[in-house]
This record gives C-alpha cells, structure tokens and sequence, in this order.
C-alpha cells in the first residue's frame, strides 16, 4: 500500500518543523523581503514552521527573515492568545504617540534593550487565507507589530535604542543603567520577537 503523489505531498506540508534561527550578523536580517504575491502551500508551510519556531524559541514574535526566508510573513502569539496572528505583507498604515519599551529579538539572544516605539498602531495585511485584515493595537500587539515589520524592512531594534548604553546584557550581574524603567514592565508584558 503505498501514498498517492498527493497524498504524499500533503503528508509532507503536515510534519512541522522548528527552523534554524538565523542571528546577527546573518545578512539576511538586514535585507528588505519580498512581498508575497501568491499564498501557496510552501507559504502555508513556512507559516506552520514558523509558528512551531516561535514558540520553541519561546518568543512572542517571528518574521522570516530570521529563519532565512526573505518573504513578507510575520507570526505573532501574545500570551493570552489562543491562536497565533499570521499577517502576509503587513503593513503599518498609522503609528501614533511615542513611548520607550523595553525588547528582546530572537536573532539576538541574550541581549535587551530599551527601544523607541508608538503608543498606537494601525497595521493591514492578510490572514493566511489570503483575506485583508486591519488591526488597531497597542501595548505588545503594537510593539510586535513594529518589532517584526521592521524586520521584514531589515531593520533591528538595535537601530531604535534609546541610546546606545539602554543594550544590556539578558543575565546581566551588574544592574543596568534603566534597572527603574525595567522594573516597571511586567514579565508577561515584554516582548521578544
Ligand atoms: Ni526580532
């Protein structure tokens, strides 16, 4: 007994898998991605295989480029999320407000930083259906939003530090300069992605 081509083929698209993180230096983290001009099942695919990277690497966040796919896919899952957010070529149309916050970013493990970021955020896209969204968010959707489509822009938030002495080292001994600020944010609100 043996699978048919297609049986196969969709066989193969079920198995999921958790993709090497790419991390700074990788120059695929500072190119701009390509928009997605045809949701096909390999796109499907990397939308599955990213979700089951984010939450290995437990972030809040991925967008492609850090798994070295240079297409317009992003993977949100805020903790109280029950199901994943998929945005193909999200777009900011509005950002409002200014607010410092502290993040982290998968491509750079160990470090955080205190990063510049909207208060408010306007975002379209489309779901993995292929259906237009829009999103008003603020708080981590919105900081998400921004962190992962400056990704796909090949920007990093170490290009937003507040200034270039808010990175710190994650497991840092000494208390860093913002050791205030940082213990303002609660653990389930910072984000990494
Ligand atoms: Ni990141």
């Amino acid at each position: 007994m043996g699978l048919s081509a297609c049986d196969a083929q969709a066989e193969r698209w079920r198995k999921v898998s958790v993709l090497p993180m790419h991390i700074v230096p990788d120059s695929v983290l500072r190119e701009r991605a390509k928009r997605v001009s045809n949701i096909s099942p390999s796109i499907q695919k990397l939308i599955d295989d990213m979700i089951e990277t984010m939450r290995d690497s437990h972030g809040v966040g991925l967008a492609a480029n850090q798994v070295g796919v240079l297409q317009r896919v992003i993977v949100i899952q805020l903790p109280d999320d029950e199901e994943p957010r998929v945005f193909i070529n999200p777009e900011l149309i509005k950002q409002e407000g200014e607010r410092d916050v502290e993040e982290g970013c998968l491509s750079i493990p160990g470090y955080r930083g205190l990063v510049k970021r909207s208060v408010k955020v306007k975002a379209k896209g489309l779901d993995r259906k292929g259906k237009a969204v829009r999103v008003n968010a603020d708080e981590l959707l919105a900081q998400a939003l921004e962190h992962e489509i400056d990704h796909l822009n090949g920007t990093l938030y170490i290009d937003r530090l507040v200034d270039r002495t808010k990175l710190w080292k994650e497991e840092a001994e000494e208390a860093p300069q913002n050791q205030e600020e940082r213990e303002e944010t609660p653990v389930e609100a910072q984000y990494t992605g």
